[in-house]
């Protein structure tokens, strides 16, 4: 059910609550990679265009319920009034008297960060106190905060039950391409997954059987697939209490009409280290004492072929151990396959999101999620909770 958005709503002369997520990266107090909170400045100055005052909650890392000073969201005050050009107020409490305070005494137009949700223990708890709290501080709930719209919290589900509850245009955008992909893709409908584990991405596998046309491949997984189907496998990455599910997984796509793809070549090394001696092998020939790191250049070049075919691709995870130079070609190449397909491109957060930015391709992709798990959650057909708590178109 589609949910009503921020266009729905007259914000003159209201006071608009917006949770993003701007749970960034932070070296020394520095923010390393600012892509959430660009992503959240169209909605909060589409408010501030339309009379809106703006009040941003958002959580940053995972402190445990208590105050941890290197996870003070005034950094990312800083940030955001840079890229606004405007005064980011900011309040060292997330509720309580002065932020309501802070609150009631902003003009239209004006924007106050209060301070990390995860401070306070009732936010992970969803407790409902919280929220009512929280409600004291605007007239209406926006929720722009994609990435943590898996999470069932005070801030981003209980909130919306208290308030007029409605999407930013951040999360209005993931939810049409993300879910628009899985519900009516163009095809075909690729999807490439990877990453070191099956365990982890099982649910999303056996979702994406049931939508896809191909589905490739990649990563450390695809060891176990491999080993499911009698391969040996040298000292490679294995989950060996995951080979039955991996060939239930096989066993469904045959049954289907899903092109499941595997490498059939891979790039091998004696030792997991950047200077360790490497060689390419099909996948019936890793030595004993060897394990595959990459897919090989056979796989790659298979798998761009599927890719640059597609109407719809969406990517989760690397093919190989990107982060070591000799074992970056299979990441690459697929990177380089998206940038290069004319269809719908989607990388769904994560190490993904990483590479093609290490590359210099991310503006060559139709849209890189800013969710890692929101993503993955959604990709296996789960209901976000803080989406189905805003109210429906
Ligand atoms: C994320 O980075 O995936 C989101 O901000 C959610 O963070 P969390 O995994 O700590 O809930």
């Amino acid at each position: 059910m589609a949910k009503q958005t921020i266009r729905d709503v007259d914000w003159h002369g209201k006071r608009a609550l917006v949770r993003v997520d701007f749970n960034v990266p932070l070296e020394d107090g520095h923010i390393t990679d600012d892509t959430r909170i660009r992503a959240a400045v169209p909605t909060i100055q589409y408010l501030i265009a339309h009379g809106a005052a703006v009040i941003l909650m958002s959580h940053l890392g995972r402190p445990k319920n208590k105050v941890v000073e290197s996870l003070r969201l005034t950094p990312t005050a800083t940030h955001l009034a840079e890229l606004l050009d405007r005064p980011v107020q900011t309040v060292p409490v997330t509720v309580g008297t002065e932020a309501e305070a802070a609150s009631k005494a902003l003009e239209p137009g004006a924007v106050l960060m209060l301070e990390n949700t995860r401070f306070d223990a009732r936010e992970e708890a969803n407790d409902p106190s919280m929220a009512q709290d929280l409600a004291k501080l605007g007239d209406v709930y926006v929720n722009d905060a994609f990435g943590a719209a898996h999470r069932a919290h005070a801030s981003t589900e209980g909130i919306a039950h208290l308030l007029p509850a409605v999407s930013g245009l951040l999360m209005e955008r993931e939810l049409e391409v993300l879910g628009g992909a899985l519900e009516h893709p163009a095809r075909p409908f690729v999807t490439i997954i990877g990453g070191a584990k099956i365990s982890d991405k099982i649910g999303v596998i056996a979702n994406l059987l049931g939508k896809v046309d191909a589905l490739l491949i990649g990563g450390g997984m695809a060891n176990t697939f491999l080993l499911a189907q009698g391969k040996s496998l040298g000292d490679s990455l294995v989950e060996a209490d995951a080979v039955a599910t991996a060939k239930d997984l096989l066993d469904q796509a045959a049954n289907s009409n899903v092109t499941l793809l595997l490498p059939t070549d891979v790039v091998i090394a004696d030792r997991f280290a950047a200077n360790a001696n490497t060689q390419v092998v099909g996948v019936d020939a890793i030595p004993a004492g060897w394990r595959a790191l990459d897919i090989g250049p056979q796989t790659r070049a298979a798998y761009a072929k599927v890719v640059l075919e597609a109407q719809t691709v969406i990517w989760n995870g690397p093919m190989g151990v990107f982060e070591l130079e000799p074992f970056a070609g299979g990441t690459r190449a697929v990177a380089q396959a998206l940038a290069d397909c004319p269809g719908m491109t989607v990388i769904g957060g994560g190490d993904s999101v990483a590479a093609v930015e290490q590359m210099g391709l991310a503006d060559k992709v139709k849209h890189i999620s800013t969710g890692g798990g929101a993503s993955l959650e959604l990709l296996e057909g789960r209901v976000l909770p803080g989406v189905a708590a805003l109210n429906d178109k």
